[in-house]
């Protein structure tokens, strides 16, 4: 996994540098464009491609959790075929976490797989969707159950591209943030903790700094672990319990990053509960998640155990129909507990959230 180019106005600023570096030389640029993501990022797109004597042809991709399905994958591969996309093409994936997830998917099968690069432009993205080469489109049956790893050539995170990012998506991101501050402990969670949503607005360098680190930990976590076998898989703290909810809830009521911090939530309950971490623990995360606009409870009732024991069982890190459980012990220090029974789980949501 590649360190990622990072910084205000990155975008412009590297990759022509990125794609005058491809060998071998690609035989043309596909750009997969978020419609969501403003003219700025479609300019200095267009602009460094042309400062690398490549011509970018620009693609309409997939946005919002509901198009991240095969369905999408198959529109754009047919679209990116039917423009000339070859073999020694390359495609570069610029918008949110489900433009790149799909588009990361379509550049592994297409063509048998060909080269790709990203440019997140939403801070979930920034922070983790785009980092570390997992792509995958959503099925009836859970999320990200059909995709591959296809690590990108490289990744650019220009925070630049943040400035539109409506409010939700703005909160969304933050869950994961979070949760990677969680994991990194040390100064990053120290920073998080002494902020307010407030003062990390989008032009802080104090937000710019923290996107940063997050996407350089977990792009060492990846460098360490690329295929999840084991180190990369403490990434997935509060997924378990977080991907339940979002599916049960849909993304209406739930973005990612929310059912995520709820995840987080969940998963501070399992420590305390089992004397892994102090009682306080958990008013401290509900003080710290209110602090910077995160969800403490669902808005509706809980789903039902039925539902949630079958979500539940789907999650991929589920080992004989037993579930692996990352768990927070203190910032920085976080244990995978195997072999957790799924109605314990549904348990430790209704006990969280119900
Ligand atoms: N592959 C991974 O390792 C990984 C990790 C975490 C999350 N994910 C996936 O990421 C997805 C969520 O990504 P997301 O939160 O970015 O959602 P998203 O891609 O749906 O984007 C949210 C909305 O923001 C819009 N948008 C994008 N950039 C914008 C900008 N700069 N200004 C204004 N609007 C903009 C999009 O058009 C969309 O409407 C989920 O499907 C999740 O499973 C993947
Ligand atoms: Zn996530």
């Amino acid at each position: 996994m590649k360190t990622p180019d990072c910084g205000k106005g990155a975008l412009r600023a590297t990759l022509t540098r990125r794609l005058q570096g491809l060998r071998p030389k690609p035989t043309s640029l596909f750009v997969v464009l978020d419609p969501g993501a403003t003219e700025v990022a479609e300019r200095a797109v267009r602009l460094a491609a042309k400062d690398a004597g490549m011509t970018a042809t620009f693609v309409r991709g997939p946005h919002g959790e509901s198009r991240k399905t095969l369905a999408s994958a198959e529109k754009l591969a047919g679209k990116l075929i039917r423009k000339g996309l070859d073999r020694r093409a390359f495609v570069l994936a610029v918008g949110g976490g489900v433009c790149t997830d799909v588009t990361g998917f379509v550049a592994s099968s297409i063509m048998r797989g060909v080269r790709w690069g990203v440019a997140p432009t939403t801070l979930l993205a920034m922070v983790d969707a785009a980092v570390g080469g997992k792509t995958a489109v959503n099925l009836e049956e859970g999320k990200n159950l059909f995709g591959a790893f296809h690590f990108p050539s490289f990744l650019i995170i220009d925070t630049n591209l943040l400035r539109t990012l409506p409010a939700r998506e703005w909160r969304s991101g933050r869950g994961e943030l979070v949760k990677t501050a969680m994991l990194c402990g040390g100064a990053m969670w120290r920073s998080l903790c002494s902020a307010s949503g407030g003062s990390l607005a989008r032009r802080s360098e104090a937000l710019t700094t923290l996107v940063h680190k997050a996407a350089r930990y977990k792009a060492k976590v990846v460098a360490q672990d690329p295929q999840e076998q084991e180190e990369r898989k403490l990434l997935n703290l509060g997924h378990t319990f977080g991907h339940a909810l979002e599916t049960a809830m849909g993304p209406r009521r739930l973005r990612h990053g929310e059912a995520v911090a709820l995840g987080v939530l969940c998963a501070v309950k399992v420590a305390v509960e089992n004397e892994l971490a102090p009682a306080s623990t958990e008013a401290d995360m509900r003080t710290l998640f209110t602090r910077h606009d995160l969800p403490t409870e669902l808005k509706g009732p809980l789903p039902n155990a039925t539902t949630l024991r079958r979500l539940l069982s789907r999650d991929k890190k589920a080992d004989d129909g037993l579930l692996q459980l990352v768990v927070p012990l203190a910032p920085g220090e976080v244990v995978l507990v195997k072999g957790v029974a799924v109605q314990d789980a549904v348990g430790v949501l209704r006990r969280t959230l119900g």
